[in-house]
């Protein structure tokens, strides 16, 4: 039985776990998905795929936070992972961030994700800022982000050894 965090109109945002590899190291192990992850946009082995799994689930349980996988509640199936993490998994500042398998794009889950993830966040965290990094080439992760709420900052070479373009968002005045 997945163990549900929170949820959106469409989505479940569930604790990392053993089920999910499957459907997970398909996703990742697909060029196409990887092209704008990580350094050289290398695909994920089965095991890397479980060793990120233990790792999400591990951060749940020290940080209260992790890349949840995200399970569509219509049909039940895995379609990706997104949430918040520490920077590259060790620094200060808290990341968003989303990913789908490909046949998930396109339904507005990536948004609708970014949303409740900073919502939650800066809601049931008490993360007073929330920043993100894409590849500048990454069309739909840009627009993801600008529809939930994040600002433009320039390039930065600060993360993940490759430059990318930065976000920040700042938790709304009203939730303060
Ligand atoms: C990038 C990604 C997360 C977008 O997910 P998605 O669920 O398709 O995004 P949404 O449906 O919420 O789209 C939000 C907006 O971005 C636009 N968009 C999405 N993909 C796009 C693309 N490839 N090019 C241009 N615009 C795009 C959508 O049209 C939509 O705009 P609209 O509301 O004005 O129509 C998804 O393609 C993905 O997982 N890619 C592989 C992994 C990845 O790159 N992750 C991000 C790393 S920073």
């Amino acid at each position: 039985m997945r163990e549900v965090v929170f949820e959106t109109d469409r989505l479940e945002l569930c604790v990392p776990c053993a089920a999910d590899v499957d459907a997970l190291a398909g996703y990742w192990g697909d060029p196409e998905t990887m092209k704008y992850l990580g350094k050289n946009g290398d695909v994920w082995t089965r095991e890397q795929v479980v060793q990120r799994v233990e790792r999400g689930a591990r951060y749940c349980v020290e940080r209260g936070m992790t890349f949840w996988t995200v399970v569509e509640k219509a049909s039940g199936m895995v379609i990706g992972q997104g949430g918040l993490v520490p920077i590259a998994f060790n620094g200060d500042e808290i990341e968003l961030g989303y990913r789908f398998g490909k046949d998930h794009w396109g339904k507005g889950y990536a948004t609708e994700v970014a949303q409740a993830s900073a919502a939650y966040g800066f809601e049931r965290l008490g993360v007073e800022e929330l920043i993100a990094v894409c590849y500048a080439e990454n069309e739909g992760s840009r627009a993801v982000l600008g529809k939930a709420g994040f600002v433009e900052q320039g390039m930065t070479d600060l993360y993940y050894d490759v430059r990318l373009m930065l976000f920040r968002m700042e938790k709304p005045v009203c939730e303060k």
